[in-house]
């Protein structure tokens, strides 16, 4: 194993405690998710899981987890997620598995949202690509409003989406965000405030450790 998949490993096992007894949990997608999952297997935890992807639901259920559709359910009380980058303020970049219109769907409904990254993730920026999700509907005049936007050669999202990537400059990613969801034909892009985040584990040099939010450590 590299150093960074035992980082990745080390994340997710520190998250994976979070799983208590009767919990309904959310899981996230990704390399990182997958060493989370094995990790709550090997647990033997009595909870219940909504997943944020077919590949996770897959493994999961694979691992004798007790998975349910998201349906019916209002409320999470937790869900972890690897991230593609972390900024210092906890801006996240999610979507590089284009799972982020159902990873953020779960991340709002989660009481707590825990994201598990090895320090790769970790910028001192956020910058492109930011992935999208779009209306196949109008695809050509959604992607000349939003320029600077590529199609990823990957198949629709479950819900039929067609995945993308915004290339263009992420001078702030608030403002972004807000330009992202005003757009008309823009399902969900890959931008996650620090509103939604509960917490990051970070794995780096063999140990995982939470990150602190730098506005959290300027008071
Ligand atoms: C899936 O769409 C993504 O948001 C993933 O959570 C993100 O790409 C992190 O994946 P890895 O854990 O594989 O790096």
């Amino acid at each position: 194993m590299s150093a960074q998949d035992d980082d990745k490993r080390l994340a997710a096992e520190a998250s994976s405690i979070m799983v208590q007894d009767g919990m309904l949990v959310g899981l996230g997608t990704g390399s990182t998710v997958a060493y989370l999952l094995t990790a709550i297997a090997a647990r033997r935890v009595t909870a219940t899981y909504v997943c944020t992807s077919p590949r996770t639901q897959a493994i999961a259920t694979g691992l004798g987890l007790d998975v349910r559709p998201f349906d019916g359910i209002t409320r999470l009380d937790v869900a972890i997620d690897g991230a593609d980058q972390v900024d210092p303020d906890f801006w996240l970049v999610k979507g590089g598995g284009a799972a982020h219109t159902r990873e953020k769907l779960i991340a709002a409904a989660a009481d707590r949202f825990v994201v598990i990254v090895d320090s790769s993730k970790l910028v001192d920026a956020i910058r492109a690509p930011i992935p999208l999700e779009l209306m196949a509907f109008g695809l050509s005049s959604t992607l000349e409003r939003l320029g600077d936007t590529e199609l990823r050669d990957v198949p629709p999202s479950p819900d039929g989406g067609v995945i993308a990537d915004y290339r263009g400059a992420v001078d702030d990613p608030a403002l972004l965000a807000a330009r992202l969801s005003s757009t008309p034909g823009v399902v969900e892009h890959g931008l996650f405030g620090p509103h939604l985040v509960s917490g990051v584990i970070v794995g780096r040099d063999g140990q995982a450790t939470w990150l602190q939010r730098r506005s959290a450590q300027s008071g």
